[in-house]
């Protein structure tokens, strides 16, 4: 049997009448960038976050990024981030020549609040959280230290559409919650898109204006803005997936419980959820020492996995000229030698679910 991680069409096929429909609808309305189905899909997205604004952007970088440049932050200030993130957290703080302060994860792949403390310097403007992989950093303790210090706290949310933490989504717990909505996410659009959420008018309304060369009316151009607008139709097919957001979710979550209740294999270790948290499984992670060979196995077993991710953004090469070295961060450095992501997308099938769970489970039996 093949399986690849994620066979996007599937998904597609299960709402295919609706998202034909929002599509053809946007394509005979003559307009096509920031309208009525942005508008629509910035209320609906708000409204399911439960925060007063949304800001649709061009793709989850750019909701970061400009989050980062609306709160002011910039050149000599100093941002705390999880050493164990995809790279564009870090290219978001960098972008805006501010500096990313590293800091390990805890056993849930997100930033180990007991060693946020110990990163706070008189430089620090904000903590950016990202609740990896779809499941919810520990914010009671984030929001504590964030509000002691007087910091900002922006959220990472490009993996956890509708993960809660203590009941509260994620997105709805700091200054802004920023999105992507890139076809692989929970949320996903058939393009690249984004957004952010916050309760701040003030910061909405400078968010607004960033994504449209800095201006509120047409060639009055108050900031150096840049071009990051929603399309309308991404918008109207957005609109689509999210009223079946709860369905995908649950979905994912069937999937994951068949993998946590089938795998038993003493080689692998399976993701832990927190107690007081819900997971999304925007991505189903496991650990083992031999990775590589797991990850050749599987392969040669017709299953496809991925590594996220291979190498931490302070070991990146770009990022050279920050002077970090390996052994900086060792949980971090092991995190991206141990893990893998199992396939998980919605519209698998049964059988396909098993295979993976009896495969994995054969593993080290017949190698
Ligand atoms: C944790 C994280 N942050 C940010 C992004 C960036 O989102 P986008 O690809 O929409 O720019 C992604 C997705 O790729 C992500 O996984």
């Amino acid at each position: 049997m093949n399986i690849d991680l994620a066979v996007l069409g599937r998904q597609f096929e299960l709402y295919q009448a609706e998202y034909e429909a929002a599509a053809l609808r946007v394509l005979r309305s003559g307009w096509y960038v920031l309208g009525p189905e942005v508008a629509a899909f910035e209320q609906s997205f708000a409204q399911y976050v439960g925060r007063k604004y949304c800001v649709g952007l061009n793709s989850g970088l750019d909701a970061l990024t400009l989050a980062v440049r609306a709160l002011g932050i910039g050149a000599g200030d100093e941002v705390i981030v999880p050493a164990n993130t995809y790279i564009a957290t870090v290219l978001a703080i960098t972008a805006n020549g501010a500096t990313p302060v590293f800091v390990e994860p805890d056993a849930y792949f997100t930033l180990d609040a007991e060693r946020i403390e110990a990163a706070v310097t008189p430089q620090t403007k904000a903590i950016m959280v990202v609740h990896l992989y779809g499941q919810a950093a520990e914010m009671d303790a984030v929001c504590r230290i964030a509000e002691a210090h007087g910091l900002h706290l922006l959220e990472d949310c490009a993996q956890s559409h509708g993960a809660r933490f203590a009941g509260t989504m994620t997105g709805a717990f700091g200054d802004a919650g920023c999105f992507s909505f890139y076809p692989t996410k929970n949320l996903g659009a058939f393009g690249d898109a984004g957004a952010v959420v916050t309760d701040d008018e003030a910061l909405a309304k400078t968010l607004r204006m960033l994504r449209n060369y800095g201006s509120e009316k047409k060639y009055h151009n108050k900031l150096v803005g840049v071009n990051s607008r929603l399309d309308e139709l991404q918008a109207a097919l957005l609109r689509v997936k999210l009223a079946h957001l709860g369905e995908v979710i649950a979905e994912r979550e069937r999937i994951a419980s068949a993998y946590l209740a089938g795998i038993k294999n003493p080689r692998i270790r399976l993701p832990e959820v927190r107690g007081n948290a819900n997971h999304v499984w925007h991505q189903f992670v496991v650990q083992t020492e031999d990775r590589d060979a797991f990850q050749s196995y599987l392969a040669s077993h017709g299953i496809k996995t991925v590594i996220h991710y291979p190498i931490p953004p302070h070991l990146a090469e770009c990022y050279a000229s920050l002077g970090h070295h390996e052994g900086d961060y060792p949980i971090t450095e092991h995190m991206a030698k141990t893990v893998l992501s199992l396939p998980m997308f919605n519209g698998m099938r049964e059988d396909e679910v098993q295979y993976v769970v009896e495969t994995v489970n054969a593993y080290g039996r017949d190698v």
